[in-house]
């Protein structure tokens, strides 16, 4: 099953065997999977190294733990850490997963008092408005509406956002470095188009997300509204004490 002359490392190895499992449905959600030791007896590898591969799975969504159980297959719902600015593009990557868009609307207007406010600008100033429907494996997970200003990302508008990362276009085309965000979680049911959009029964509960993205000149560069499905995503928060 392993390959031990393979340049592939061992727990990489263990990883696709265990996501193939996944995969096939052999290993199907809330089930738990062999333990640490009987994989290593199994696969004829050491503990470290299943712990290396299992460890990885449980960061990239896959696995859960349940203290004193074992771990278990997740059942696909996308639990988010909130320790670090990431865009929805890089996180999904972070899973193994590809995120692509539906753009709902892409274009320049006059910015409304919140986003003014926000983006600490005059109100009625050019701002970009992008609305995105956020989509994992096709299947809807947000609906994002981002707001930037024009003057500094001018005809961003004629990137196709269906298939690029707005973060990346930013870093990469403006050079624009985005370092710390601020997000308010409140929620609530969804409205009508939101539930049409994400293809949700109406009135289903959902997770609504402001986010103002600064720069390192703590420039604020974006203000977000997004929703995001009750039932496909969890943020988690890591709490230090100080
Ligand atoms: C997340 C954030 C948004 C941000 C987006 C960028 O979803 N909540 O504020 O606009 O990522 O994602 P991408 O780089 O994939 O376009």
């Amino acid at each position: 099953m392993l390959d031990m002359n393979s340049s592939q490392p061992l727990y990489e190895q263990i990883k696709q065997h265990i996501l193939y499992n996944i995969h096939t449905g052999k290993f199907t959600p809330h089930t738990r999977i062999p333990s640490e030791r009987s994989l290593s007896k199994q696969l004829g590898v050491s503990r470290l190294t299943v712990n290396k591969a299992i460890k990885e799975l449980i960061q990239d969504g896959w696995l859960y733990v349940q203290i004193g159980k074992g771990t278990f297959i997740n059942d696909g719902t996308i639990d988010q850490e909130l320790d670090t600015l990431t865009g929805f593009t890089e996180e999904m990557a972070k899973r193994g997963q590809r995120a692509d868009s539906y753009v709902l609307e892409i274009g320049v207007q006059p910015a409304s008092d919140t986003v003014a406010q926000t983006l600490r600008i005059a109100k009625g100033l050019p701002v970009v408005r992008l609305k995105r429907i956020r989509r994992v494996n096709n299947q809807p997970i947000a609906l994002e509406t981002s707001s930037l200003i024009v003057a500094l990302c001018p005809n961003i508008e004629r990137y196709d956002f269906s298939k690029l990362s707005l973060y990346d276009i930013l870093r990469n085309e403006y050079d624009i470095r985005l370092v710390y965000a601020q997000q308010t979680f409140e929620s609530r049911r969804a409205t009508d188009d939101e539930a049409h959009h994400l293809k949700l029964k109406k009135g289903s509960p959902i997770l609504a997300i402001a986010r103002v993205t600064y720069a390192d000149n703590d420039a604020p560069v974006e203000y977000v509204e997004s929703v995001y499905r009750g039932d496909k995503y969890k943020f988690t928060a890591i709490l230090r004490r100080i």
